[in-house]
């Protein structure tokens, strides 16, 4: 990693009309994350150094998304929308702090990778006083596109202001700059609105600095990494892309995805080795998942922990504060929320378990559960070591069920049970010989009448 210091500018001031929204284009999530904080990442892992958002339309929301973020970057506004030029330079303060490099990016532009911007910094290590990266869209209508004379990248001409010939030319902006900081204000100070938008374009600087006689350099990614987002048609385009890197992250780490693109891993997600996943799973945000688990088909999965040898699923809902222990089983139909399943515990058919704690080796039969829950306040069921709750119970919280101890099927349960203890909460059962027999002859002949 480069010893040179680093300020990365973020500029998110745009309103994102298309995305039809009530809320700040930079916020729309991929991966459960708003795409700015993506960006932010992306310019962390690449040694961005001090991180800058220029934020003006929802500002506040957008600040608020980012406080979030550990460190939290520092925010500048751009009170008015006059073009990109203008938006660097509401981080003039941060600029004028004399960094050797300068990267600047959209908000709107989530995929983008870390070693996209590593390259472009190392163009600035060799001398380079521009860098811009370029791609080759499969239509550059609507980009600025890379004017290179004699080899040279001379100017950026936006689409608005090119010409026929000009419009014909396939390398475009990505939209992603470095800049050499001891060049950075006096090349962003000399840009001008004389333009067909009216705007003070930052893609100015590239031909101000080859006139210059600066050196100007052109990169190249691919269209995914600077894909930039303006409808939710786009935003789910991301998504799908984003999803189809951490996949293959995930198996190149030795992860069995079976069915990998039905698997849904959030920004979070954390999965260990010789973890199988079967298909159709939802990783929503704070999962951890250790080796050797095991996560059958159709799960949905969020703010859970899953230790090593567990078995999930099929068809389970790990709510957030799941916390399965070692070997640990919840199989299909059973939610799980805000408890700990101990080691090898298991909760295997149609149950809920919520605000509790099952001890190590008990079984919960099918049809549990912890009622937890009296409209007002939350309450906790403890189930010990070892204790066995029979099918189609109730543990009506506040209560606890002892180490060892059994529960009769079908028990509502509403005071505690000691350890060892055999507790029954239903009715005892009556049984009348013939008279099944006798009932259904009564039936059959006050039918026959009608
Ligand atoms: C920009 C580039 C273009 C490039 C394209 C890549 C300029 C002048 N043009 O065009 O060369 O091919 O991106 O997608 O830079 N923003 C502000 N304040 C402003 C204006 C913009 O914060 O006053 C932010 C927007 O929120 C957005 C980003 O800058 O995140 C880009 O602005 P946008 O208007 O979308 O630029 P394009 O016309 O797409
Ligand atoms: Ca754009």
């Amino acid at each position: 990693m480069s010893k040179r210091s680093c300020l990365s500018i973020i500029l998110a001031a745009g309103e994102g009309t298309r995305m039809k929204s009530s809320k700040p284009k930079v916020l729309h999530e991929i991966a459960g994350l708003p795409m700015v904080a993506h960006v932010v990442a992306a310019a962390r892992s690449a040694g961005g150094g001090d991180v800058a958002v220029v934020v003006g339309h929802g500002a506040d929301a957008v600040r608020n998304a980012l406080t979030r973020l550990s460190p939290a970057p520092e925010t500048f506004v751009q009170a008015e929308r006059l073009g990109t030029g203008h938006a660097v330079l509401a981080a003039r303060a941060a600029i004028e702090r004399g960094h050797d490099d300068v990267l600047v990016m959209f908000g709107d532009t989530p995929l983008i990778e870390a070693d996209v911007l590593s390259e472009a910094r190392a163009q600035l290590a060799k001398g380079a006083a521009v860098v811009v990266v370029g791609f080759r869209p499969a239509s550059p209508a609507g980009y600025g596109r890379l004017i290179v004379v004699d080899g040279k990248l001379v100017a950026i001409r936006e689409d608005k202001d090119a010409s026929d010939a000009e419009k014909q030319i396939g390398f475009c902006n990505g939209g992603l700059m470095a800049i050499a900081g001891k060049h950075a204000l006096s090349l962003l100070d000399k840009v001008g609105n004389a333009n067909a938008k009216g705007e003070y374009y930052l893609t100015d600087i590239v031909g101000i600095a080859a006139e210059a006689g600066l050196d100007v350099v052109a990169t190249e990614a691919s269209a995914a990494s600077v894909l930039g987002i303006n409808n939710r048609a786009e935003l789910a385009e991301a998504e799908g892309i984003w999803q189809q890197r951490r996949r293959r992250e995930a198996m190149l780490s030795g992860v069995t995805l079976v069915a990998p693109e039905t698997v849904y891993f959030s920004h979070d997600t954390e999965i260990g080795q010789d973890t199988l996943v079967e298909p159709n799973v939802w990783f929503g945000p704070g999962v951890k998942v250790a080796a050797g688990a095991r996560i059958h088909a159709f799960c949905h999965i969020e703010g859970a922990s899953i230790a090593t040898g567990c078995d999930v699923g099929p068809f389970a809902r790990l709510r957030p504060g799941a916390d399965l222990h070692e070997k640990a089983k919840v199989g299909n139909f059973c939610e799980v929320k805000k408890a700990t399943v101990e080691k090898g515990a298991k909760v295997n058919h149609l149950t809920y378990v919520g605000d509790a704690r099952v001890g190590a080796g008990a079984n919960i039969g099918a049809g549990t559960v912890t009622c937890n829950y009296d409209g007002y306040s939350k309450f906790f069921t403890d189930i010990g070591e070892g204790a066995f709750v029979g099918s189609n119970s109730s543990l009506v919280a506040p209560v606890s069920i002892g180490n060892g101890a059994y529960v009769a099927s079908g028990s509502v349960i509403t005071e505690s049970v000691p350890e060892d203890a055999l507790a029954f909460g239903r009715a005892r059962q009556k049984t009348l010989p013939g008279k099944g027999k006798s009932l259904r002859e009564l039936r059959a002949s006050a039918a026959a009448k009608k």
